[in-house]
């Protein structure tokens, strides 16, 4: 079977290499006479595997002695109750509600304390992450400034940190985990689904502080508690073991084969560059979004016409592209180029949005 391009959102395209891997590995681990999927998580080959995946990210992210790397389950959307269930405690949180899960893990917030929005793109559609100067103060106090740092369903993305003031800077990093250098020991939370740069659907990943667990409510079921999972090496309940050892083995494909976040980034400039390119090169295609907030994760775009874009998301799957129609609370076309998007996959879609403009333009 010829297998596609995949440019679906999350579970999204995955690294050859890594699914070969996988594929034997289900069969047999290493040497070990067991499948991946069938050992045990208290087994010491398990222990191996997770402490691996958890040194990869803790190496790619500059993580400082502090951090403590999870792997929890429920997905990212479980983070935007159980984050502020943990420290917020009736204080302040400041938002940016830069997309709809940035709104969506606002409104969780909520629920623990009072929700200050420095920033909204809502109104506009959520076109853009704002500049720096942007961001209206919180004033004193504080618990903390959480972002999404790219805008899965809106196609945009952070190209810088935002100044959290004296406040914990938490970020969900769901749609472009590890797609670029970043100084991690700067965040005092992140976590980031696994289903769009890392592995499979079913796994979060989550980075919490050691110094911040002393601050956090003691009266939360045993699984809310961070400070239970670190206790545990997240291995509190049985953790999603296949999901971690494929994230173990996306690291090590950045890590060995693509040169690390510097090699992958420069991979992802040019994948949406292309796709930018070809957008603005005459007019018949429409970015959806500010060209300063551009993500190169998901790239948003339409032809003005909703038929039209139906038609080029239905004739692109059955000419072996799939995956390129807007979320439905949007619509209109989106490419998700995460990092295991190919060349090859970029060039076809090129090369499609181009015969399809000929013909409908
Ligand atoms: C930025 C972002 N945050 C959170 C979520 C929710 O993730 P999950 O389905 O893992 O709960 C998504 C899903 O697409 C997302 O893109």
């Amino acid at each position: 079977m010829a297998r596609i391009h995949n440019f679906s959102a999350g579970p999204a395209v995955l690294p050859e290499p890594v699914l070969r891997r996988t594929q034997a590995a289900l069969w047999e681990y290493g040497d070990s006479g067991l499948g991946i999927a069938e050992c045990s998580h208290r087994s010491a080959l398990f222990e191996g595997v997770i402490q691996a995946a958890r040194e990869r990210i803790t190496r790619l992210l500059h993580l400082d002695e502090d951090q403590v790397v999870l792997f929890l389950q429920g997905g990212a959307r479980s983070q935007f109750y159980m984050w502020p269930a943990n420290v917020l405690r009736g204080g302040r949180a400041v938002y940016l509600n830069t997309g709809r899960w940035a709104d969506l893990a606002a409104a969780d917030a909520a629920r623990y304390g009072t929700v200050h929005t420095a920033f909204s793109s809502k109104e506009a559609g959520w076109d853009r992450v704002p500049s720096p100067g942007e961001i209206s103060s919180a004033g004193d106090g504080a618990v903390y400034l959480h972002y999404t740092s790219n805008n899965t369903v809106a196609g945009t993305e952070f190209s810088q940190i935002p100044d959290a003031g004296g406040a914990i800077l938490a970020c969900d990093m769901s749609s472009n985990f590890l797609s670029r250098p970043i100084d991690g020991s700067r965040f005092g939370f992140v976590y980031a689904g696994a289903q769009k740069n890392l592995g499979p659907s079913g796994v979060t990943v989550v980075i919490v502080r050691r110094s911040l667990l002393p601050r956090m409510d003691p009266e939360l079921p045993a699984m809310l508690q961070y400070a239970k999972q670190v206790e545990r090496d997240s291995m509190l309940n049985t953790p999603c073991t296949f999901g971690i050892y494929v994230i173990g083995e996306v690291c090590r494909w950045l890590e060995e084969d693509m040169g690390g976040l510097r090699g992958i980034e420069s991979r992802n400039i040019k994948q949406s560059e292309r796709i930018y390119a070809e957008i603005d090169r005459t007019g018949f295609w429409k970015g959806k979004v500010a060209r300063s907030s551009r993500s190169r994760m998901n790239v948003t775009f339409s032809s003005g016409d909703a038929a039209l874009d139906t038609a080029f998301h239905t004739s692109a799957a059955a000419g072996g592209l799939s995956g390129l129609k807007g979320h439905s609370s949007v619509g209109g076309l989106r490419a998700s180029l995460y990092n295991a998007q190919t060349d090859e996959a970029v060039d076809a879609l090129v090369e499609f949005m181009r015969a399809f403009e000929q013909t409908h333009g």
